[in-house]
């Protein structure tokens, strides 16, 4: 199974697949780690590790529609399984999940239906609950819908902040993502 990866940012939970891969627990090839932005951290884990790295700069396309065409078509390159969010914070328009059918999975730190969007640990945490989680989903063109496929719960703590939470949550969210994907590439032989 060979799989994308899409990062906006730190990619903490790339480095947990990637780690997984090297030390032989997670059987698939990460074909390439892809970004919205340059200077990612993301990116430069996965060059670190030997792995393809690019950037389709959202800033560079005046017309969003350009930008998913040229994010589509060089993901598509890659000619990958699954593309994996991981922390990718842009919604990618209905050409895009067309090239790859509940083939895009997207991460997020909370337990939906509740609390979706860029801030999912603050909203849980300003909202008072006291169990929140992640989601691994197949991802459509809402913001953070999609089928559902893994969910883990952690409990919210009374001195926790948005850091504290979200690092919490992080640990279950690597868990879960290196879980679904070991399902999908057993299922995939
Ligand atoms: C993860 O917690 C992921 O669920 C979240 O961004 C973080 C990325 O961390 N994504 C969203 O909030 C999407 N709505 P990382 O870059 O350290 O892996």
């Amino acid at each position: 199974m060979r799989i994308v990866v899409l990062v906006s940012g730190t990619g903490s939970n790339l480095q947990a697949v990637i780690d997984a891969v090297s030390s032989g627990s997670l059987d698939l090839t990460i074909a390439a780690v892809g970004a919205d932005r340059h200077d990612t951290y993301g990116v430069e884990r996965a060059t670190a590790a030997g792995i393809d790295g690019f950037v389709v700069d959202f800033r560079s396309y005046p017309e969003r529609a350009d930008w998913n065409a040229a994010l589509t078509e060089k993901v598509a390159s890659y000619a990958p399984d699954y593309v994996v969010s991981s922390g990718f914070m842009r919604i990618v328009d209905q050409g895009f999940l067309d090239a790859f059918p509940n083939r895009y999975l997207n991460t997020h730190p909370a337990l939906l239906p509740s609390f979706p969007g860029a801030h999912g640990v603050r909203d849980a945490l300003a909202y008072g609950v006291k169990v929140t989680g992640c989601t691994v989903m197949i991802a459509d063109a809402g913001v953070d819908t999609g089928p559902i496929l893994a969910q883990a719960a952690v409990d919210v703590l009374d001195d926790d902040t948005e850091e504290t939470l979200h690092e919490r949550i992080k640990v279950q969210e690597r868990d879960l993502l290196i879980r679904t994907l070991r399902e999908l590439s057993q299922e995939s032989r």
